[in-house]
């Protein structure tokens, strides 16, 4: 019986994420939001409001504007989770920084990202991929296709990239659930950040007595040693790209190979012409846009987008999915198109904070994708679809649970 129950035009805005109905196209509302609010208020789960943002032209034209922050010590940053806000908010990983701090991170890290540098991987990335099939075709099956597969590839490929043992494997796997879960609390996001940076930092001294040819090395000899970034920014940055590049690449593996299960036609298109990989990786990232909510910002000053002003201090959501679903910019938006021209997708993000492992994520989808169809072209769900677990509670989409069979 308070005010706001009364009163009707003071009721809390819309609650935000929205669910997905299908697990391969964004939440059904995402497309009256783009015609009818473009720029929508919402509740988040922390009971913070913000607004979100879902034409493909007004994602852009926000993530690319200078006057907007991705600083999360701000009071309205739009966090989805209270644990994430607050501990963003102390340990601030450089994903979660403004220009010039920002800057300088992203320097040191893309040299090694660039596409040369991740092409130079991919017999190492095609060896992970062959091992991980043999594995499990010797397992005879049914198999849990996340922790055997998916999971597997992302993890061992940072692993192999950083060059931390695969013994941790099963550790990152606990640490980026607890980390990426909205219901985790500051105490639990804190106690699995903390093991994983006492696992960096054990690496560290050992590279800072021994460099070898991995990109721990030299970030220690480069970066650690010349006195340009400190242990706690080291550690922060090399816990933020593993748990980037993990979870994401996790979850797109599992949701993609799920669909091509769904869809056999577009796995034997795929079999019968594999020059089409890199352009059915970019349409899988298109549709399945799994990263929808990861572009959190707050406007720095007032900005208008379609018309209409966000002010200065409120939070602001750029979503990916939406933006990446507007038919003005991709005709049938839901069709799964492995021949569709320009298609200059938002997957990664765009501006400032644009993925730094887009690069290694496409060569990994490419390499365990394609390898998977042909070596198991038999592969089946060892359950009803109705079965397999989504991951609805996570910052990316993805799968929990899903067992295959061949
Ligand atoms: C940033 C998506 C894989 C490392 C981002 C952002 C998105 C994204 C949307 C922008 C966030 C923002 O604007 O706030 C994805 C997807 C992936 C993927 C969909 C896989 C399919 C990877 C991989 C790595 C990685 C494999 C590293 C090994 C990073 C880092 C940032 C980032 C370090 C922060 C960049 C910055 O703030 O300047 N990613 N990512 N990502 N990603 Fe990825």
């Amino acid at each position: 019986g308070n005010h706001e129950d009364s009163a009707p035009c003071m009721a809390r805005p819309r609650d935000f994420p929205i669910r997905r109905g299908c697990p391969f196209a964004p939440p059904e509302d995402y497309a009256r939001l783009r015609t009818e609010e473009p720029v929508a208020r919402v509740t988040l789960p922390t009971g913070r409001e913000a607004w979100v943002v879902t034409r493909y032209e007004d994602v852009r034209e926000l993530l690319a504007d200078p006057r907007i922050s991705a600083d999360i010590r701000r009071a309205n940053f739009p966090a989805l989770g209270e644990g994430e806000q607050e501990i963003g908010a102390r340990l601030r990983p450089f994903i979660r920084t403004d220009a010039p701090e920002h800057t300088r991170y992203r320097r040191m890290l893309l040299p090694e990202f660039t596409v040369r540098k991740t092409r130079a991987m991919r017999p190492a990335v095609q060896a992970i991929v062959d091992d991980l099939i043999d594995a499990m075709l010797a397992s005879g099956g049914p198999v849990d296709f996340v922790p055997a597969y998916a999971n597997a590839v992302s993890t061992s490929v940072i692993c192999e990239l950083l060059g931390i043992p695969k013994e941790n494997l099963e550790f990152f796997r606990d640490v980026t659930r607890i980390s990426g879960s909205r219901s985790s609390t500051a105490e639990q996001v804190a106690e699995a950040l903390g093991g994983l940076f006492t696992l960096i930092s054990d690496l560290v001294a050992q590279r800072q007595e021994q460099p070898r040819d991995d990109l721990l090395s030299k970030l220690v000899v480069d970066h650690l040693q010349t006195g340009d970034i400190t242990l706690n920014e080291l550690l922060s940055t090399v816990g933020i790209t593993i748990n980037a590049g993990r979870e994401t690449s996790t979850n797109m593996l599992a949701l993609s190979a799920l669909l091509l299960i769904r869809r056999p036609e577009l796995a034997q298109e795929l079999r019968a012409d594999p020059s089409l990989m890199p352009a059915a990786v970019d349409e899988l990232l298109r549709v399945l846009s799994i990263a929808d909510s990861i572009p959190l910002r707050v406007a720095a000053r007032d900005i208008e987008i379609s018309g209409h002003v966000i002010p200065a201090d409120d939070g602001v959501i750029g979503l990916l999915a939406g933006a990446n679903h507007d038919p003005e910019q991709f005709p049938d938006p839901g069709r799964v198109d492995f021949h569709r021209p320009d298609n200059h997708h938002v997957a990664f993000g765009y501006g400032m904070h644009q993925c730094i492992g887009q690069h290694l994520a496409r060569l990994e989808m490419e390499v365990a994708l394609g390898t998977l169809i042909r070596r198991i072209p038999t592969l089946r769900l060892a359950v009803p679809y109705e079965e397999v677990e989504f991951k609805h509670e996570s910052a990316t989409f993805g799968i929990e649970r899903m067992p295959v069979t061949w």
